[in-house]
């Protein structure tokens, strides 16, 4: 705890330090795109290198942060902080399908937002990708004045928010402190008022061209059965499709039924499972093994933040959940508290939209490529053989990620390179993955062809071998490719078990047998695949990641 001196006005007695230095690194990483130094940390910070060291070794043993070189960066498995405010408010699982069924019947962007003090908070997107704008990642803050759900939430303001509105507004007046925003390029805090009013008789709200040039927004409020607006549900398009009145006239009658399902969807009852674990268990192993370097309190408070993923809950099954003595867990929720992440009321505490502020945007908005590198540079140190990932499109396998060993291999391989799924290990796992009719029709369609002496051709055959890779777990494709080219595959799944990719391992095919090299490189090539398939599994839970 600080010595009192050291406490900022307004701060409870009770703070724990290390929980608030910890999530400001966090904060400090995310507004820095995801990475910094060490030292730049301790800076922004304002503590000694020697603090944020043991912060950093603390979140990087909890999975929350990576180490690169020198700098610090956001590892995917942080997510799971923004997982729990999600899961806590049940939006995604309960409307989200709802909203990318909108999106798919208007073929236009459909996003869900919740209010976060005086801004809106992004919980939910369903992307249309085109290439005229730009789209908000989950997790990304806009000023309630700029975009359609603002317009909408501001009618429930209080005087205290309305001021914190017009304290925010003098502080920056050109919405710098949002990093997911352009400059503004109309003055859209002096039509608010207006917006809010008509926002207010339509029971909609516009967003004309507030964010950038061209971007359209019609925004309609899903209301719980007190009434409440609990979220907005905005239709996205652009002035090269719509005008605002012809998106008025295209979406609304569509919008208001679809929100009329989804208020219905949040009177049913919820489906909760999380299971948060035992924090002391979780901490104790690591101080054993790391000892001072390991900042307990910091572990226990982002503990008692993932246990309110179930949503309200008191003191004491906090303190049931995470395994902490209730003098603790309470020492925590106080500290988030007194940081925003949790609100009390109603006899518990509760996750509030600002936990997303910690990385969330930034990672959501990684690609698989991106995700997979860090685990295949480990895996290429320790097998000293290149190592991909691939994707199947149609019948060939695209490369997305690649990190060659400093050995010089005979194949020229780069990140959008593509080879026949047949003749690959790659190939053979992903097409394992498929159902056997879209299999066999890809098989068919691809027209086997000899690359080398060994390219196996015949359809039953290949049928088989693919077979055998979904059997085993794994493809061996020896010299099919290309002479004197040996390479080992693995799929990697997604958190609802569908193959989504296929990691390798390529080496040459006259230094040892197979059964060698398979049990030289298969554990290894085993082990990185479950470390990507754990981060992805954390990832996607809400948000869809793009192959590369
Ligand atoms: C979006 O979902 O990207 C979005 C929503 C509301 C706006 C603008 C963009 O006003």
């Amino acid at each position: 705890m600080p010595p009192p001196s050291s406490r900022p006005p307004g701060m409870p007695r009770e703070v724990v330090g290390p929980l608030v230095r910890g999530l400001a690194l966090l904060r400090a990483l995310a507004s820095g795109g995801g990475a910094r130094q060490a030292s730049e940390l301790a800076k922004a910070l304002g503590v000694a290198r020697s603090s944020v060291d043991r912060l950093v070794s603390t979140l990087a043993r909890l999975g929350y942060v990576r180490l690169d070189g020198r700098e610090v960066a956001l590892a995917p498995r942080l997510a799971e902080l923004g997982n729990a405010y999600i899961a806590s408010t049940g939006l995604a699982d309960r409307l989200g399908g709802l909203a990318d069924r909108l999106a798919d019947e208007l073929d236009e962007s459909v996003s869900l937002a919740v209010p976060d003090r005086d801004g809106v908070r992004f919980v939910h997107q369903a992307t249309r990708r085109r290439a005229m704008s730009l789209t908000f990642r989950t997790g990304d803050l806009l000023p309630a004045e700029r975009g359609a759900p603002g317009a909408l939430f501001a009618a429930d303001w209080d005087e205290e928010q309305w001021a914190a509105w017009r304290a925010r507004r003098e502080a920056d007046a050109e919405d710098e402190t949002f990093g997911a925003l352009p400059p503004p390029h109309v003055d859209a805090a002096s039509c608010f008022a207006r917006r809010i009013e008509t926002a207010g008789e339509r029971g909609w709200s516009l967003d004309d061209e507030l964010i950038e040039p061209g971007l359209l927004a019609l925004a309609m409020p899903v209301r719980d059965a007190g009434g409440e607006q609990v979220c907005a549900v905005s239709v996205v398009s652009h002035t090269s499709r719509h005008s605002a009145e012809s998106l008025e006239q295209a979406v609304l009658g569509r919008l208001t039924g679809v929100v009329a399902e989804m208020s219905e969807a949040l009177r049913a009852p919820s489906r909760q499972c999380e299971e948060s674990g035992n924090a002391s268990a979780r901490t104790r192993e690591p101080k054993r093994e790391l000892g001072p370097e390991f900042v307990e309190s910091l572990a226990r408070g982002l503990a008692v933040l993932t246990a309110l993923a179930d949503g309200s809950a008191p003191l004491t099954r906090v303190a049931e959940a995470t395994g902490l003595a209730r003098a603790t867990a309470r020492r925590s929720l106080l500290t988030l508290e007194h940081l925003g992440y949790v609100v009390a009321g109603g006899g518990g505490f509760r996750l509030t939209p600002r936990v997303l502020e910690l990385g969330f945007a930034q990672l959501s908005g990684y690609t698989l490529a991106q995700l997979a590198e860090p685990h295949l540079a480990r895996l290429v140190a320790q097998v000293r053989e290149s190592a991909s990932l691939s994707v199947l499109r149609g019948g060939e396998i695209q490369y997305i990620a690649r990190v060659p060993t400093v050995r010089i291999m005979s194949v020229n391989i780069t990140v959008g390179t593509r080879f026949p799924a047949y003749a690959t290990s790659m190939g053979r796992v992903l097409l394992a993955g498929l159902p056997a009719a879209a299999r066999r029709a890809l098989l068919r369609a691809a027209d086997p062809a000899p690359l080398t002496e060994r390219t196996v051709t015949s359809a039953r055959r290949l049928d088989e071998l693919v077979r055998d890779a979904d059997r085993a777990g794994y493809a061996l494709v020896d010299d099919e490719l290309e002479e004197g080219l040996r390479s080992l595959a693995v799929p990697i799944r997604d958190g609802s078990g569908r193959v989504v990719a296929a990691a390798n391992v390529s080496t040459h095919s006259g230094r040892s047998t197979p059964q060698e090299s398979r049990s030289a490189l298969l554990p290894s090539l085993r082990e990185a695949a479950a470390a990507i398939e754990a981060d992805l599994g954390v990832l996607g839970r809400y948000v869809r990641i793009p192959a590369g």
